[in-house]
């Protein structure tokens, strides 16, 4: 294993990712754990992340220096290999040329670290300050024109620093030098696999929650359901999962989610699945502003899942599927700062009796958390679902909801998402899906007048969410799609497509 030390840098999952990828299992602790406990950890190399301080003032984050002595191989990035840098002897200061963005550097290939790498090495720099000189020791590995120390060594003391990030993607070749330093440098094996991963915390949850309780909500999203299934595969029937069928959910999810967690299903589990389609249409009905009706789902939800708590009494642990981008969202991704606020209708509560959280995917990225579902035995359609919002269809439909815009709404998603999901894996946008306009117009149909809905697609590619570009499906995805629609969902008489970007728009309807 391998522990990530996180000073508070922006990229410190996406070290941990990269070591798991190079097949060794790592974690993150907060660089104000003791040296004690992180030699508790047992690991059998240390990597210090980036931040955003500079190492020589006083306040700044630091480390116990008897790290540097205990023999255990140390890697630090950009302010890491500031700090190790300042701790031992170098000098640090403020750059005279501020470097920031893609770079050439030279590399010295006997490095361990750049074993196999070409002299020339386009790495990411982001850096205000630099490293003027070197601790004593240190061989300088690596430079360039502004930057004279961008890599040093210390090879008798298994002590190693970059100034540039090997974990982003824009550093090529980067993911080979973090392994070159787990293989080469800590001699870790490389045989860690996401089953590893699973098969860990799955002994892990077994021990912490030994004959306890746990309830779960379950919205039959991926995290949760891959939380939900986890613990299901630790500890059984102690696990209770209740899912709340709002009215507002996708075609046949609410069937999907019961035949893999419900009775008969993979998983020897209690499963409640709530009926609550009708009190959400009653509180919705004639509700036409959007955040009106999301603050109405929110509340109702709560209050099903409080009402369903409370037969079940007391529990020992709630489970959540907060999976790592939610934890930094939150402002809470250990040292780094908060970017934006997490909105989730299942974002549960002080009101169940439980005393403490449990969340196992806390440390992974969805594509991680994916990978994990399917080492579960998740069936693909669980696992590689596209984000679904809390509030459901109800932010599909422009205006008021009813049972029957809701129907009109499910189909013609179905029908879009099944001609979408023709497209390959790559081609397939970040989301997708059919939104319900509050438009009429008018139509003819064999020799009939119509003057029904109009049905709006929408597909776009994004990241992060935050905002988002239009995906450009073929022609012919578009053209299918939308003659299935009018031909098979009653009410539907046309179909539009929304080129609009985020910003201005939002990917959802309201
Ligand atoms: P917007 O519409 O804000 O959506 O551009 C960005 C992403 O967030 C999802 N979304 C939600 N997810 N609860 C959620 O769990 C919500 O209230 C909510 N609103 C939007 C949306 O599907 C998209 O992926």
């Amino acid at each position: 294993m391998v522990l990530v030390i996180d000073f508070g840098g922006q990229y410190n999952q996406l070290i941990a990712r990269r070591v798991r990828e190079s097949g060794v299992y790592c974690e993150i602790v907060s660089y104000k754990h003791s040296l004690e406990a992180i030699k508790a950890k047992n690991p059998k190399g240390i990597i210090f992340t980036g931040g955003p301080n500079s190492a020589y003032l006083e306040d700044s984050p630091t480390i116990d220096p008897e790290i540097y002595t205990w023999g255990v191989p140390v890697l630090g990035i950009c302010y890491g290999s500031q700090l190790m840098m300042h701790m031992l002897g170098g000098h640090v200061c403020v750059a005279p040329e501020r470097e920031y963005g893609k770079t050439v550097v030279d590399l010295d290939t006997t490095s361990p670290m750049f074993a196999g790498l070409s002299e020339k090495n386009v790495c990411w720099m982001s850096h205000n300050d630099y490293i003027e000189t070197a601790a004593p020791g240190f061989k300088i590995v690596a430079s360039t024109p502004n930057c004279p120390v961008a890599a040093a060594e210390d090879a008798a003391r298994k002590l190693y620093c970059v100034q540039f990030h090997p974990e982003v993607l824009h550093t090529e070749n980067g993911t080979k030098m973090l392994s070159n330093f787990v293989y080469n440098v800590c001699g870790c094996a490389g045989t860690w696999k996401m089953d590893s991963f699973v098969e860990q915390t799955v002994a892990e949850l077994k021990e912490r929650i030994g004959d306890g309780k746990v309830l779960c909500a379950l919205s039959g999203g991926v995290d949760s359901s891959v939380c939900a299934a986890m613990l299901a595969k630790a500890i059984g029937k102690q696990l209770t999962c209740v899912f709340v069928d709002h009215g507002l959910l996708r075609k046949n999810e609410r069937e999907e989610v019961c035949a893999v967690f419900g009775e008969g299903g993979q998983f020897d589990i209690n499963f409640i699945c709530v009926d609550a389609r009708e009190r959400f249409y009653s509180k919705l009905a004639g509700v036409t502003a959007p955040e009106g009706k999301r603050k109405i789902i929110g509340e109702e939800f709560i209050r099903v899942f409080e009402e369903e708590a409370k037969k079940i009494g007391a529990v020992d642990y709630l489970a959540q599927g907060t999976i790592y981008p939610d934890v930094v969202e939150s402002g809470l991704g250990g040292e780094s700062a908060t970017i934006k606020s997490h909105h989730n209708v299942g974002g549960l509560p002080d009101f169940v009796d439980f005393k403490e959280i449990v969340e196992p995917l806390r440390d992974l990225f969805k594509d991680e958390v994916r990978q994990s579902g399917r080492e579960l035995g998740l069936p693909e359609n669980l696992v590689a679902r596209q984000p679904f919002p809390g509030p459901g269809l109800a932010i599909r439909i422009i205006g008021d909801v009813t049972p029957e815009k809701v129907a009109i709404v499910q189909d013609a998603d179905a029908i879009y998402r099944e001609e979408v999901d023709k497209l390959p894996m790559s081609e397939r946008p970040s989301q997708y899906f059919a939104a319900l306009t509050n438009m009429r117009s008018v139509g003819v149909m064999g020799d009939e007048r119509t003057y029904d809905y109009a049905i709006a697609l929408r597909a776009v590619t994004t990241t992060d969410f935050m905002t988002a570009e239009v995906t450009m499906l073929p022609p012919a995805t578009i053209t299918t799609a939308a003659n299935r629609i009018v031909n098979e969902v009653k009410h539907i008489n046309r179909v539009l497509f929304d080129y609009t970007t985020k910003p201005p728009a939002t990917i959802e309807f309201e």
